[in-house]
């Protein structure tokens, strides 16, 4: 096994000393920033560090399930995001509209990103995976103005664009000789003439970069804001949390639809002019061992989830690879539980670091990292720069005592916090309690000061590390004509934690029956997402209600999780 590399800001400094003295202005020093200047992602992420010397570096190693592979230098990323960049200011896009990239993991994925930065637009990821009603009310909220997309996803677009006049441009990135129709216009990467110079359109601070969408109990999903400041975190906390050294080979399991795989699959990894590997399949462990081997990769950000697959795969497919490159290992999106880090350690000779964090932080918050010693089973403690707590759930007071459970709240203003959601204040303005932003997870802290993670606070379902809100699946079957009333909630699952269950009440003149029930869950695989349909239909005759008539998830959440109800006193007919 290779050594620990840990950066010298780390090595020479206990975790209280670093907590102390630490200001962001360390990553705004490093990264070349004054306050006050111009600051753009995506020329960070590639003109600077071509400008470092690090323009033949290799950006990033591409390779598909087919074997398909392809390789992009510091100065190609340059390049090619200026491609696109010229490519999207030609088409009449301004700064500060949103432009979709909807998009398997394929290198334009990557570039569009940057180059969208580079305009001044704002880059809105989904991901690909997602059925025409979960893209319409994402566009539609956006009020986007452009979407950038692959061929075999073109018809979910097209199904959809009437609903969204103010969709200008439909960009296709492998049309080939294929027909297109009205608003859709074809951009070849390999073949649109290279871009040397772009006059990258000088955001500053505060500029709108990226839009994430995220799940919510109640209503639509919310976008998340993010500002081109917020590289100040992902910057320092993907040098720090997940030790990124200048001769590692980084691999990011996160596809970049959701926040992980932007903040540490794009702008973490390439503002420290990281290599990176990129496999746009999925699971196959074998498959990822050997292309984690081939490549040795040093750095592995992963899932929960992921690590239970690979749990069940054994130790004996590990052994059949050299994995001996591997000396950083972390994981984010659900709790790590003590097991999969004990596994790991045996497995591979490291210990998983758990990270905590979300779309809304736009960075790591709380966390385990280097020079850390690691309790299996916690998400470790505060990165440097943030305040947090956990909080009474009637006071909102910080909690002092060891080992009580409240609300995980931090302290607003790091540079990568949410600005806000989307055309949704009064939504954005509920996560806010005296003076606290609440992250909606309870924990508790030891006396360590060590985070324990307890579960979430509201009935959004954790599935494989992704949020899925219970609205959306409702409002979706309620678009089923034998649904008559629906509750979507969390029911445990061993590999993904927990999946989606929905409880239905069907109208007059409907049976419950086998071929019905799959039937609803295909209706919810393409309309919403894989992740979002549900494993189980229970068909009910009522569903249970507070007297006010709203459905109250909770009691169905707890039977399936076979935990104490609670008071009921509120509900009507139980
Ligand atoms: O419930 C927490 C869980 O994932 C939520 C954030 O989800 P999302 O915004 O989709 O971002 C996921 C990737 C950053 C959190 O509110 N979560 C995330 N990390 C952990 C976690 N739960 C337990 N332990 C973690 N390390």
């Amino acid at each position: 096994m290779s050594n620990p590399a840990v950066c010298e800001e780390l090595t020479a400094k206990s975790y209280e000393e670093l907590t102390a003295n630490f200001d962001w202005s360390i990553a705004e020093r490093q990264l070349g920033y004054q306050p006050g200047e111009a600051i753009n992602i995506g020329w960070m992420c590639s003109d600077r560090i071509c400008h470092l010397g690090m323009a033949d570096k290799v950006a990033l190693y591409w390779e598909d399930f087919q074997g398909n592979h392809q390789q992009f230098r510091f100065d190609d990323l340059r390049v090619l995001s200026n491609t696109v960049a010229q490519f999207v200011c030609d088409l009449g896009i301004q700064p500060g509209e949103r432009v979709c990239l909807f998009m398997d993991r394929v290198p334009e994925l990557y570039l569009g990103f940057l180059g969208i930065l580079k305009t001044g637009a704002v880059a809105q990821p989904l991901f690909s995976a997602f059925g025409d009603e979960s893209l319409l009310v994402r566009l539609q909220n956006a009020n986007t103005s452009a979407i950038v997309t692959q061929k075999k996803h073109l018809h979910k677009v097209r199904k959809i664009r009437e609903q969204l006049p103010n969709l200008r441009h439909i960009i296709v990135v492998d049309a080939g000789d294929s027909a297109l129709q009205a608003r859709e216009v074809s951009f070849d990467m390999k073949r649109t003439p290279r871009v040397e110079d772009f006059a990258v359109y000088p955001t500053m601070a505060e500029s709108a970069s990226v839009l994430h969408y995220t799940s919510g109990t109640t209503g639509q999903p919310k976008g998340a804001q993010h500002v081109h400041y917020s590289i100040i975190s992902q910057y320092l906390t993907a040098k720090w949390v997940l030790d990124l050294q200048p001769d590692d080979i980084y691999w990011c399991n996160a596809d970049p639809g959701w926040v992980t795989g932007t903040s540490y699959g794009i702008i973490g990894p390439w503002s420290n002019g990281t290599t990176q590997v990129v496999l746009d399949s999925g699971f196959n462990a074998e498959r990822w061992y050997e292309f984690m081997e081939r490549h040795r990769v040093t750095v592995w950000y992963s899932a929960p989830t992921a690590i239970r697959l690979l749990m069940k795969e054994g130790t004996e497919v590990v052994r059949r690879h050299d994995l001996s490159n591997l000396r950083y290992l972390a994981s984010v999106g659900e709790p790590l539980n003590a097991e999969a880090v004990i596994w790991s350690q045996e497995a591979f000779g490291k210990m998983f670091h758990d990270t905590f964090w979300q779309t809304e932080t736009g960075c790591i918050v709380i966390t385990n990292f280097p020079g850390m010693p690691i309790k299996p089973g916690s998400m470790g403690r505060p990165f440097p720069g943030i305040t947090a707590a956990v909080l009474n759930t009637k006071t909102y007071e910080p909690i002092t005592e060891p080992g009580i459970a409240g609300l995980i709240a931090l302290r607003p203003g790091w540079p990568s916090q949410v600005r806000g959601y989307w055309d949704n204040e009064a939504g954005f303005k509920a996560k806010f309690k005296n003076g606290w932003y609440l992250c909606g997870d309870r924990a508790s802290i030891d006396g360590d000061g060590y985070y324990w993670f307890m579960g979430r606070d509201d009935d959004v379902i954790n599935t494989g590390g992704h949020l899925v809100g219970p609205f959306e699946i409702e409002s979706a079957l309620l678009e089923h004509p034998a649904v008559y009333e629906s509750a979507a909630v969390a029911k445990p699952d061993p590999v993904n934690m927990e999946v989606v269950k929905a409880f239905v009440t069907l109208k007059r003149g409907y049976e419950p029956s086998d071929d019905l029930e799959l039937e609803i869950m295909n209706h919810i695989r393409k309309r919403l997402s894989p992740l979002a349909m549900p494993q189980a239909i229970e068909f009910v005759d009522s569903l249970p209600k507070t007297r006010s008539g709203k459905i109250v998830r909770r009691v169905l959440r707890c039977k399936e999780f076979n935990e104490p109800v609670g008071d009921l006193s509120t509900i009507m007919d139980d």
